[in-house]
C-alpha cells in the first residue's frame, strides 16, 4: 500500500490495484488527487483500508454490498468510482440510503472486448490452443484440428450496445450472418443487410456461435441455463466476455458433456472473484465447478482479460480521474457526468 505524503487534494483509496493500473493512473494523475493504492479487494473486511479517504476506486470483483456500503459511509466515503462499465457488484439502493454517489467508466474501449471475443472464437474454431501445445512438443500433425469457415456462419449476438455493435462489425467483415437480440435494438445495425433482430428463442436455436454482450442484472442472470441450452444447435460455440452470472456454469458443463455445446470461450466466470486476478498456482483449487470446467479441451478460459489493452487502460484512468475531479468540484449523484443511478 502506498500513501501520498502531500495533504492537499481529494484522497482516493484505489482497491484491487495491479501494476498496470498504477502505471496508467500515475501517468495521468494530476496533483489534485492523492492516490492510495491497495492490492486487496474491497469488501466488508477491508473497508478500513480506506480510512481517511472520501473516495474509493474499485474494479469488477470488489464487493460493494449493503454492509460494505454502510461501513464505507461510517468512515466518511462519499464517492464510489468504478474503473469499469458494469456495476452489478455495487448495491445502488444502499448507496442512495447512505448518501454515497457512484460513478463509472461507461465506455473505455468496446473494441478491446469485442476483439477479444472474436479472438476466443477464432482460437476455438481453428483450435490454436491445441496447435500451440502440439507444436511446442514437436507434434506437427493436423489430425483433430479441423475448423470451419467463419464466412456464412450464423452468429447470435445477445446485447447490441457498444461492445455487441463492435462484434457485429468485425464479424460482418468475415461474412457472417448476424442474429441480434436486444431490449432496445439499434436501428443502424438493423439496417445492415446481414443483421436481423429477432427473439432470443430464435437466435439461440439458429446460431452456430452465440456471444453474450448484455449486462448482468436480476433479469439476465443465468440467461444461458439448461432450458436455453436445450434449444441450441448441437455443437454450438458459446462465448462469454460479459459477466459470469449470465451463464449457469453447471448447466454449461452439462451442455459440454452432452456435446450440445461444442466449445466455449469464457473471459468471465460467475464465481471468479477468488480466482481471476490472483496467482493461485501454489494453492489447491477449491471450486469444484471451475475445476471441472478447466478439464475440457474445448473450453478456453481467460481471466477477465478482454478489456486489457493499452487504449482501454489509458481511457479508464482518464475517465476515472475526470469523474473524481468532478466530485472534488462539488458535483454529487446525477450531477456527475458518469453517475450510476438506481
Ligand atoms: P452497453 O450498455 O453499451 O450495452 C448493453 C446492451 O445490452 C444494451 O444495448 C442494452 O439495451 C442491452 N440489454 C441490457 N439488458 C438486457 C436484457 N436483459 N436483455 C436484452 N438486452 C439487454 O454495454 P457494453 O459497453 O456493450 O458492455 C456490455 C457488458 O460487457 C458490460 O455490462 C460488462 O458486463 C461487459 N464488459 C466486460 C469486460 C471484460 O473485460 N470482460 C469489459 C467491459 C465490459
Amino acid at each position: 500500500m502506498q500513501n501520498s505524503s502531500d495533504d492537499s487534494g481529494v484522497k482516493v483509496a484505489m482497491f484491487d490495484t495491479k501494476t498496470y493500473d498504477k502505471e496508467y493512473f500515475d501517468k495521468l494523475n494530476p496533483q489534485k488527487i492523492q492516490l492510495r493504492t491497495i492490492a486487496a479487494s474491497l469488501n466488508e473486511q477491508t473497508v478500513d483500508l480506506a480510512k481517511g479517504c472520501e473516495v474509493v476506486c474499485i474494479f469488477v470483483n470488489d464487493k460493494c454490498d449493503a454492509n460494505t456500503v454502510m461501513a464505507l459511509e461510517k468512515i466518511g466515503v462519499r464517492l464510489i468510482a468504478l474503473r469499469c462499465a458494469g456495476f452489478n457488484n455495487v448495491d445502488l439502493e444502499a448507496c442512495k440510503r447512505h448518501n454515497i454517489s457512484v460513478v463509472r467508466v461507461p465506455e473505455y474501449s468496446p473494441h478491446a472486448v469485442a476483439e477479444h471475443s472474436v479472438a476466443l472464437m477464432m482460437m476455438l474454431n481453428r483450435q490454436l490452443h491445441k496447435a500451440y501445445m502440439r507444436n511446442r512438443a514437436g507434434q506437427y500433425v493436423l489430425d483433430g484440428l479441423v475448423g470451419f469457415d467463419m464466412f456464412g456462419k450464423t452468429v447470435a449476438v445477445l446485447g447490441t450496445g457498444k461492445i455487441g455493435a463492435c462484434v457485429i462489425e468485425i464479424l460482418s467483415g468475415f461474412g457472417c450472418k448476424i442474429l441480434a437480440y436486444d431490449k432496445y435494438p439499434n436501428p443502424r445495425l438493423g439496417e445492415m443487410s446481414n443483421v436481423d433482430y429477432t427473439s432470443i428463442e430464435n437466435i439461440i436455436s439458429a446460431a452456430d456461435i452465440i456471444t453474450l454482450h448484455i449486462p448482468l442484472s436480476d433479469e439476465s442472470k443465468h440467461i444461458i441455463n439448461d432450458a436455453a441450452i436445450g434449444k441450441m444447435k448441437r455443437g454450438v460455440m458459446l462465448i462469454n466476455t460479459s459477466r459470469g452470472g449470465l451463464v449457469d456454469t453447471s448447466a454449461l458443463i452439462r451442455g459440454l458433456k452432452t456435446g450440445i455445446i461444442g466449445s466455449a470461450g469464457l473471459d468471465v466466470y460467475e464465481e471468479e472473484a477468488n480466482i481471476f486476478f490472483h496467482d493461485i498456482s501454489n494453492q489447491v483449487l477449491n471450486d469444484e465447478v471451475f475445476a471441472r470446467l478447466t478439464t475440457f479441451n474445448n473450453v478456453i478460459i481467460t481471466s477477465h482479460q478482454a478489456f486489457l489493452t493499452q487504449e482501454a487502460l489509458s481511457n479508464i484512468a482518464e475517465t476515472t480521474i475526470e469523474n473524481i475531479l468532478e466530485y472534488a468540484a462539488g458535483k454529487r449523484f446525477d450531477e456527475l457526468s458518469n453517475s450510476v443511478v438506481c
